[in-house]
């Protein structure tokens, strides 16, 4: 091709786009909602969701908020500024975003969860906005739990021997939602007799998952968080040198332990569960 005829296409391109663009008022951006984290390594996991979903959808503008304001405060603290929900959702009203998917990128529909609902329900009627809708955490129904029992089972528990368990750090909830915790544990028995799940602020707890992988006659224990980020619970709660640490309470069970530092953000299987969530309401906007 000439360069005078790819200068007449490409400026019809633009014209076009420019025609495109002034028709139509709407404009749709993504939202994408975490309890957040200040561990530096650990937000290589919201790497790769943040270029996953860019993957998908390559001309909408992704922002982020956290849903922690410890979090923020602290990161402030250290000169990053994040925004929480609300701020997020102002700025973008006032950006002229006019749809907006916002994705819960938390495990369970737990207390972060229901008030990311109740601050968009307040934020419906800013100027400007037309639609708001909020994609479903990480476990929120049947599907889900098959998902993620399909992958727990395959990615982890398939090839353990028989003296070994896999064991995963829930975080556990105070709210209702909690259930789902114990829930999933009912999926991941019907995979694997070798998969445990227990909770640091929640139900099942460490002491009962000890009990089990005793039971069952367990000398190494695969231990992994069951946490979107590989975070401050991963690394001092779950693998921590302090006495109290999973790790240490289980080696003086007399485990061997073996260590998975990786969040659930940082597997892609985990990470396309989310974004189908994300399609569920981008559909609907
Ligand atoms: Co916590």
């Amino acid at each position: 091709m000439n360069h005078k005829i790819l200068i007449v296409f490409v400026s019809l391109f633009v014209t076009f786009m420019g025609t495109k663009a002034q028709n139509t008022k709407d404009k749709k951006g993504i939202l994408l909602v975490t309890f957040g984290t200040s561990y530096p390594l650990a937000s290589k996991a919201f790497d790769n969701i943040d270029n996953k979903v860019k993957a998908q959808w390559p001309d909408v503008e992704v922002r982020w908020a956290y849903t922690s304001k410890f979090i923020r405060a602290k990161l402030q603290r250290q000169g990053t500024e994040i925004d929480s929900p609300a701020q997020a959702l102002v700025k973008m009203a006032e950006d002229g975003f006019t749809h907006i998917a916002v994705q819960s990128l938390h495990v369970i529909p737990g207390s972060e969860y229901h008030d990311l609902l109740e601050i968009v329900r307040s934020m419906q009627t800013l100027r400007g906005i037309v639609n708001i809708e909020v994609g479903s955490p990480l476990l929120c129904g049947h599907n889900d739990l098959q998902v993620m029992t399909d992958f727990i089972h395959n990615k982890f528990a398939k090839g353990l021997d028989e003296q070994s368990s896999l064991l995963l750090m829930g975080h556990g909830s105070h709210h209702n939602a909690n259930v789902f915790y114990p829930g999933f544990q009912y999926y991941l028995n019907a995979a694997s007799s070798k998969i445990h799940l227990a909770t640091v602020e929640g139900y099942p707890l460490l002491d009962e998952a000890i009990v089990k992988m005793k039971a069952r006659g367990t000398q190494k224990v695969l231990l992994t968080p069951f946490l979107s980020v590989a975070g401050d619970h991963a690394q001092n709660d779950m693998a921590g040198e302090e006495k109290d640490s999973w790790k240490s309470r289980l080696e003086e069970e007399g485990f061997y332990v073996e260590i998975i530092m990786k969040g659930l953000a940082e597997y892609d299987e985990v990470v396309d569960l989310w974004i189908s969530h994300l399609k569920d309401i981008y559909h609907e906007l």
